[in-house]
C-alpha cells in the first residue's frame, strides 16, 4: 500500500499524537506515504491535508492534542456530505484510511465505507474509555492521572475548609473514568449514570462520619448525571455542612500522555498499520483485551455497548466509609 490517510475526528486524547507518530515512522520505513486529514472528517470536505514531510515522529509522540486538529462535524450525518467525503479521498488516490477516535468518529467511518473500497482501520482514542470492543482507549490513562492530581488538591482545601466537595469528571453519557479515579483517590462516593445515586444513603453517610470527626468529603460525579447542578444543593441542604462544586473540565483532554497511554498508542498505530496492509474487506478496529492486542470488526464496535465494572464500583463501597 502507497498512500494511508489518517484522521482524527473526535474529543482529542492524550496519545494521539503518538499514535500517528507511530504510524509515520511505520509509513516512513517502507517507503510509504501517509497523509493527514486537518480537522476531522472536514478536511476532506475542504480538501484540506497535512503535509508530513517537515515532521519530526519522534518529536510529536509526546505531544498532546492531536496535529491534525478536530472538528465536530454534524453534518457528516448527511449522506450527500459524506459521499462527497468518499469521493474526495479517491481523488486524493487514499488507498487506506486510518481513523483515530471514538464512538462517532468510527460511525462516520463505518458511513463513509458505503462509498468506498478502500480499507478502514479505527484506533480507539478518548478520554471516556467508553468503546465497545477494547478494554482501554488512548488516552485514557493520562486523564485518570490528570483528574487524580486535581481531586488531590482538591482534597487539601476541603480538609482546610472542613468541607464537602463534589468533583465532576468527564465522560460524556458513560462513567468509566469517574468510577476509575473515584477508586484511586479514595473518593467517599462515586455518582455514575450507570448506578441508581444512593443520595439518601450518602447524606447519612456523610453526617455520621462528621460526627466521628472527618468533617471533610470528596464526592466524584460523572458529568453524565442527570441532574447534577442539583446535587451540590440537595447535599448541602440535607448534611447542613458546606458543600462546592468543582467541574474539572477540559484540562482533563489535555497534558503530555503518560507512559501506559503513549505504549497503547504505539501498540494499537502498529497493529493497525499491519492490519491495513492485509487490506480488510470489512472495517476494523484494533482494541486491548487483557494484555493482548486485538482486531475486532468496526460495525460490532459501534454497534456495541460496553459495560461498565459493577465489581470495581462494589469495591469502592467496601473501600468508603459512609456506606
Ligand atoms: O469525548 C470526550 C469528551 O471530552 C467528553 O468527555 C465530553 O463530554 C465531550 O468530549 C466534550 O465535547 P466537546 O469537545 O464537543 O465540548
Amino acid at each position: 500500500m502507497k498512500k494511508i490517510g489518517i484522521v482524527t475526528p473526535g474529543g482529542d486524547a492524550p496519545g494521539m499524537n503518538t499514535a500517528i507518530g507511530t504510524v509515520l515512522r511505520l509509513c516512513r520505513n517502507e517507503t510509504g506515504q501517509l497523509i493527514g486529514i486537518n480537522d476531522g472528517y472536514s478536511g476532506l470536505i475542504k480538501e484540506d491535508y497535512f503535509n508530513f514531510s517537515n515532521t519530526r515522529s519522534d518529536t510529536i509522540m509526546g505531544i498532546s492534542g492531536t496535529i491534525l486538529h478536530s472538528a465536530r462535524m454534524p453534518s457528516f450525518k448527511q449522506e450527500k456530505v459524506v459521499k462527497e467525503a468518499a469521493e474526495n479521498l479517491l481523488k486524493e488516490k487514499i488507498e487506506g484510511l486510518i481513523v483515530i477516535g471514538g464512538d462517532g468518529s468510527f460511525k462516520g467511518a463505518m458511513a463513509l465505507n458505503k462509498h468506498l473500497e478502500v480499507p478502514i482501520v479505527g484506533i480507539p482514542a478518548s478520554i471516556d474509555n467508553d468503546i465497545y470492543g477494547t478494554d482501554e482507549t488512548i488516552g485514557f490513562d493520562t486523564a485518570c492521572n490528570t483528574a487524580l492530581e486535581a481531586i488531590n488538591k482538591i482534597k487539601d482545601t476541603a480538609i482546610s475548609f472542613e468541607r464537602i466537595f463534589v468533583v465532576e469528571v468527564m465522560g460524556r453519557k458513560r462513567g468509566f473514568l469517574t468510577l476509575e479515579v473515584g477508586i484511586v483517590s479514595g473518593a467517599d462516593a462515586i455518582l455514575i449514570p450507570e448506578v441508581e445515586s444512593p443520595i439518601t444513603e450518602i447524606v447519612k453517610g456523610l453526617k455520621k462520619e462528621r460526627k466521628k470527626g472527618q468533617t471533610d468529603a470528596i464526592i466524584v460525579m460523572a458529568e453524565g448525571i442527570t441532574e447534577r447542578d442539583k446535587i451540590t444543593s440537595i447535599i448541602e441542604e440535607k448534611t447542613k455542612c458546606s458543600t462546592r462544586k468543582s467541574a474539572l473540565g477540559y484540562i482533563q483532554r489535555g497534558g503530555a500522555p503518560t507512559r501506559r497511554s503513549r505504549m497503547l498508542a504505539i501498540e494499537f498505530a502498529s497493529h493497525a498499520y499491519e492490519l491495513i496492509k492485509t487490506n480488510p474487506t470489512r472495517p476494523t478496529m484494533v482494541g486491548l483485551d487483557g494484555e493482548e492486542i486485538i482486531t475486532i470488526d468496526l460495525e460490532q464496535s459501534v454497534s456495541g455497548y460496553k459495560e461498565i465494572d459493577l465489581e470495581n464500583y462494589k469495591l469502592h463501597r467496601l473501600l468508603s466509609n459512609i456506606y
